[in-house]
């Protein structure tokens, strides 16, 4: 038991919600219920970056006012969670006064430590990444991520001495060597700050949608500085000082890869620089690539496929298991509908839904309707307290993809056991009763583990086998122990959960 804090990426409300941020969402979400059905207290954040140009420009483009702009994205977020079942504790909006005050204190706090200077700024900005670039870094020169033409801006404007920060960040990683994972990525983060960093041009005078400098009139802060201070503004910096604490830096950030210099070097140095300690988790996922087609941030066909679109194919809990199991977190994932019509087929359909349904009907058959009790010693007790513990490792360490790849252990052995004793064939009496209620104690098992990935599908699993409440009222791995399915309660032969595609 303890404490669990994590965050997803705030999205920009220039555009609506589309698949990819949905993938860091229904992760972070699953993770985060699978450390309350564990018993830890979790706080879980997400929310919108609302100020900078990019959100100004499609304001504009709108003929909306930013604010305008900002309210009505910020709302479809909103309304793409609750369809998703994301049981966020917080949405922030970075347009709110608790977080005006939380980034002034912030960054003021730096200025006072001599961190932030004044300087002039001129290169290649992309407005899409709301960011400069090196030179070197562009591809023909264009946008190494939106391959679309940088713009050369030029400013007076107030500096961050990230230069200062390089010794001081190579040793915190070297303190912390899981600090940031996969693996891969730590090192990518690590490369990133042994070849040098330039100081940073972190406020704009040329754009006033954003949240103003204390110490500058007429300047707000650049959008990234603004943005990342989230994560402290929603655990109440600077006022709640105790509440602070109860939360930071125990943080796990979910994040893509597109932003990972963003949170693995220049918000540790900002918070090194303000005299905090950097967040002690970041989890990096890769791109969705739709058709094998490499997915930019920009990318008309990734960005096109709204969750509700699949959502209407394949219902919430499909959608959200595909995205977790089908996805490895870390690695570039390929999706597409063929893949996702398989992978239902094989695992919800045939797998889970085929036991469910096989059970309940020998049940009714074979048992009048009315469950028994498993068996101490079933040979599916120990694969049962295997996969609860291999699932829980799978969560534990942020990879779904192993958790609910350990969870269908269970349901693949438990359908392996009826075809064994094809209790369908057998005449009723205690040999059927038996194999039946160790059916039934493993799809309890599998509802509890499943939970953070399907919590309407596994409700009703376990509301079909006869048990009170939900599985999520439940604490693990105590609930997960053997022996749990109390026999002699009613079950009921429903239409099929996951009918065939
Ligand atoms: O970058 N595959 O917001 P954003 C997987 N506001 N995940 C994807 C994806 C893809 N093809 N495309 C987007 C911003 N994502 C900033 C963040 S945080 C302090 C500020 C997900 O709307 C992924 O999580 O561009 C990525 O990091 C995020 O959306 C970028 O969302
Ligand atoms: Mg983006």
């Amino acid at each position: 038991m303890g404490r669990f804090y994590a965050t997803t990426p705030i999205y920009y409300v220039n555009d609506a919600p589309h698949i990819g941020h949905a993938y860091s969402t229904v992760n972070a979400d699953a993770v985060c219920r699978w450390h309350r059905l564990a018993g830890d207290e979790v706080f879980f954040l997400t929310g919108t970056d609302e100020h900078g140009l990019k959100v100004a420009r499609a304001a504009e483009e709108h003929g909306l006012s930013p604010q305008e702009q900002a309210d009505r994205t910020s709302a479809r977020f909103v309304e793409a969670w609750e369809l998703l079942d994301i049981a966020y504790d917080d949405f922030i909006r970075t347009t709110e006064q608790r977080h005006h005050r939380a980034v002034q204190a912030l960054l003021q706090k730096i200025h006072d430590n001599g961190d932030i200077e004044l300087g002039t700024y001129e290169g290649p900005y992309c407005v899409s990444c709301e960011a400069y670039y090196a030179e070197g870094d562009l591809v023909d020169g264009r946008c190494p991520i939106h391959l679309r033409p940088v713009e050369i801006f030029k400013e007076d404007n107030w500096f961050f001495k990230l230069s200062r920060y390089q010794q001081a960040l190579l040793d915190w990683y070297e303190a912390n060597p899981d600090a940031v994972t996969p693996e891969s990525k730590r090192n990518e983060a690590i490369g990133l700050i042994r070849q040098g960093l330039d100081d940073i041009s972190i406020t704009r005078s040329s754009l006033t949608w954003g949240v103003p400098v204390p110490w500058a009139a007429g300047q707000v802060f650049y959008v990234w500085y603004d943005a990342l201070v989230n994560y402290v503004t929603a655990i109440g910096y600077p006022d709640d000082e105790e509440r602070f604490e109860a939360w930071w830096p125990a943080v796990h950030h979910v994040i893509g890869k597109d932003i990972l210099r963003f949170h693995c070097v220049y918000w540790p140095a900002m918070l090194l620089a303000a005299g905090i300690d950097p967040a002690r988790h970041v989890h990096v996922h890769g791109y969705l690539l739709v058709g094998g087609e490499k997915m930019s941030k920009s990318s008309t066909k990734l960005t096109a496929i709204a969750p509700a679109d699949l959502v209407a194919d394949f219902g919430v809990d499909a959608f959200r298991y595909h995205c977790l199991r089908n996805i490895a977190f870390g690695p570039d994932g390929e999706f597409s509908y063929e893949g996702m019509v398989a992978r239902y087929n094989a695992d919800l359909a045939n797998n889970l839904g085929n036991l469910l349904s096989r059970v309940s009907t020998v049940v009714d058959k074979k048992c009048g309707g009315t469950g028994p009790a498993p068996s101490p010693d079933s040979p599916l007790a120990t694969v049962a307290a295997d996969v609860v513990a291999e699932t829980a490792a799978g969560w534990e360490r942020v990879a779904p993809s192993d958790a609910l790849e350990a969870t269908w252990r269970l349901i693949r052995e438990t359908n392996a056991y009826l075809e064994a004793h094809e209790p369908w064939k057998a005449e009723p009496g205690p040999a059927v009763d038996a194999v039946l209620g160790d059916a039934l104690e493993a799809l309890r098992i599998v509802a509890l583990l499943a939970t953070p990935a399907m919590p309407s599908a596994t409700a009703e699993i376990w509301r079909r086998i006869g048990l009170p409440g939900a599985p999520g009222d439940n604490v693990l791995p105590a609930a997960a122990a053997w022996g749990g399915y109390p026999g002699g309660v009613p079950v009921e032969k429903g239409s099929p959960l996951f009918p065939r595609k």
